[in-house]
């Protein structure tokens, strides 16, 4: 008995650990990465205010892309939204206890996306319509913002009878993302046209996300492949994000051969071309040891995913000799440097107009680049695997990689 409740309480003890470790948001490639949206409250009305919500990506390489930001909260009383500059909710909801003028949206718990880049003009505000994608810091800082306006009514006329929205959650469509309750910060100043007036905000509140993959609860999206000159040595690991065309039922996939391939535009469920692993993405890394004094890696990321073209697609690579990097063909590339840890990973990303876009599956679904490293006499070796990367994530999602034993420079 005795033996029993302390092997239960270890137990209990070693559940709780693992389950804290496994939703654990921190990341050590991005210690202070997160979402931050901040609720200005700008102008008073006669039954509400009105206010310019900013969601602000301060993560380092994790963009927000196709179908973009679901931004979803729920009211502390019976708030509406009389009109909207910017975004919309995605229902109106129940407003029958309105007559004459009806509000857009009476939901208790709306739910706000983006406009699309396309929207007239009168209906836009600073910042808005980019159809929901929101660009990493590193990859494009200037475009790592959106924002809408909102007027609410039915809040009372006093700053004392605002109350702060609650269950703030921010989706991309799918779950990832952990928001805190908001707090009330030092009101926003902003700086007029002219830099000659500041005017500041009349409340702000902050509300701070944090990604987490734990919470995504998806399949991986991606997988590596090995090769050794133009030998294939390790293919990506059957199954890696499904199951093959014999369960159709877990993802969908199509024969490349057929000749009706869908050409439907972005849709949540990837619809793939049918593989041994059914990744949507996978990325070969190839390898050239034999110069004398530097070894070159070819990358080539296919999409294999007929429901997606993947903008501001990127890649962060880690392997031990990346100090040692002397040149990058075909892509941009940003040494992630961390005080924590060795200065062993790099960020790759395409470069606009040239192959920014990673094209649905097909033709054009295909980007290769190209690593030039030095040899570095003290590390460098061509056995154990060593000129192979310890890990690769593609938008952010880690890939899964073939087993260490199917490494072939293992001899
Ligand atoms: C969010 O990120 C910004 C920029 O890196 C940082 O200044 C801020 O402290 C972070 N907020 C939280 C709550 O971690
Ligand atoms: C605040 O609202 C009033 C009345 O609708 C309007 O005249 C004024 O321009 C607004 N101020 C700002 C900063 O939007
Ligand atoms: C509410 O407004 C009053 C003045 O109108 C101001 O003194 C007070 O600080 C405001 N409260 C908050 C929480 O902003
Ligand atoms: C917010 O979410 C929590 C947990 O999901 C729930 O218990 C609570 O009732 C929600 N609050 C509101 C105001 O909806
Ligand atoms: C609130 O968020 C804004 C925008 O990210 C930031 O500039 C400001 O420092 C934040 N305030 C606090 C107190 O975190
Ligand atoms: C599909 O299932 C059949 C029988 O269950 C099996 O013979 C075949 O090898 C499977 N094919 C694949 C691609 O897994
Ligand atoms: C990808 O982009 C091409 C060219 O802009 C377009 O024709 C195609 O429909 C797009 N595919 C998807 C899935 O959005
Ligand atoms: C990584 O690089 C940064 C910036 O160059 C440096 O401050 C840091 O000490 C380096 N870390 C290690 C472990 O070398």
């Amino acid at each position: 008995m005795n033996f029993l409740s302390k092997s239960s309480v270890l137990l209990l003890f070693v559940l709780c650990c693992t389950s804290f470790t496994s939703t654990e948001a921190y990341d050590p490639l991005d210690p202070n990465g997160n979402i931050t949206i901040k609720w200005d409250v700008v102008n008073w009305t006669s039954d509400g205010y009105v206010a310019v919500v900013t969601i602000y990506n301060y993560q380092q390489y994790r963009h927000i892309e196709a179908p973009g930001w679901l931004l979803g909260w729920t009211w502390a009383n019976n708030e509406v939204i009389w009109s909207m500059f910017g975004g919309q909710t995605t229902e109106q909801g129940d407003c029958s206890r309105f007559k004459g003028k009806i509000p857009r949206c009476c939901k208790k718990s709306p739910t706000v996306v983006d406009l699309s880049p396309r929207t007239p003009r009168n209906q836009k505000i600073a910042n808005c319509c980019k159809g929901g994608l929101i660009s990493s810091m590193v990859q494009d800082p200037a475009h790592a913002a959106s924002s809408f306006q909102l007027s609410v009514g039915s809040a009372g006329n006093t700053n004392k009878t605002f109350r702060i929205p609650k269950n703030i959650t921010l989706n991309t469509p799918g779950p990832g993302y952990a928001c805190v309750p908001a707090k009330i910060v030092r009101p926003t100043r902003f700086l007029s046209a002219d830099k000659r007036r500041i005017t500041q905000a009349l409340m702000t509140w902050n509300i701070t996300c944090t990604y987490s993959q734990f919470l995504t609860r998806k399949a991986p999206t991606c997988c590596v492949s090995l090769s050794y000159f133009n030998k294939a040595i390790a293919p990506c690991p059957t199954s890696s994000c499904g199951r093959g065309k014999n369960n159709t039922v877990s993802r969908g996939c199509v024969d490349p051969k057929s000749p009706h391939v869908p050409g439907q535009r972005n849709i949540i469920t990837p619809l793939v071309q049918c593989t041994s692993h059914m990744c949507p993405i996978k990325i070969q890394w190839r390898l050239k040891l034999n110069y004398k004094d530097y070894w070159r890696v070819t990358i080539t990321i296919t999409n294999l995913n007929y429901h997606m073209n993947y903008t501001q697609w990127n890649l962060i690579v880690q392997h031990p000799n990346f100090d040692n990097l002397m040149q990058v063909f075909g892509s941009k590339y940003k040494a992630l440097t961390s005080l924590s840890t060795t200065n062993d990973t790099a960020m790759l990303w395409g470069i606009k107009h040239y192959n920014g876009v990673l094209m649905q599956a097909g033709r054009y679904g295909i980007v290769r680049l190209e690593l030039l490293f030095r040899k570095d006499k003290a590390t460098f070796t061509s056995k154990k695997g060593w000129a192979f990367p310890h890990r690769i994530y593609f938008n952010g999602d880690s890939c899964v990689l073939p087993p260490p034993y199917a490494h072939p420079l293992v001899a």
